[in-house]
């Protein structure tokens, strides 16, 4: 049976090469082979990240289901495609959106955003100790705790700006 463990590059950080003799023998037709069906496996993955269809889960196969976030901030708006099981948050720094941040758990109120009408159409809070329940219905986001459950539109502002 081939041992796959030392495939990553086993050079040290000052250069040096540690790979052990065993490793050296690795057969060079099972290593590409086996990245071979590594990168078909991604291409399947990041086809299933570029699907715009990726927003139902019409087979039931519990696949990622994501919604077309758009983030506004001065003249600047940059779509983002947020995974309905990850805090807006992250997606949209992923795609470059200069948004304020800072505890992350949904205490300081930093990470505001702003919808037009009532934030609860378009995503849940989980975990929100910082927005009342009239500030939510009045369109305000808590982008660290709120996960998308719908196509949106936010402007990146916060309460006290207003
Ligand atoms: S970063 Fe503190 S509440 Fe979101």
């Amino acid at each position: 049976m081939s041992d796959y463990s030392n495939l990553d590059s086993d050079r040290s950080l000052d250069g040096s090469d540690t790979m052990d003799t065993e490793s050296r023998t690795f057969p060079d037709t099972e290593r590409r082979r086996l990245l071979a069906a590594m990168g078909s496996a991604g291409a399947v993955v990041l086809a299933g990240c570029l699907d715009d269809e990726n927003d139902t889960d019409e087979d039931g196969d519990g696949e990622e289901i994501s919604h077309v976030v758009a983030f506004l901030k001065q003249d600047e708006r940059i779509e983002v495609d947020a995974p309905e099981d990850e805090a807006l948050l992250y997606p949209a720094l992923d795609a470059g959106v200069d948004i304020p941040y800072s505890c992350e758990a949904g205490r300081c109120g930093e990470c505001t955003a702003k919808y037009d009408g009532d934030a609860n159409e378009v995503v849940s809070h989980d975990g929100n100790e910082y927005l009342d329940d009239d500030q939510i219905e009045d369109g305000w986001v808590l982008t660290c705790v709120a996960y998308p459950s719908d196509d949106s539109e936010l402007e990146v502002v916060h309460p006290d700006d207003m």
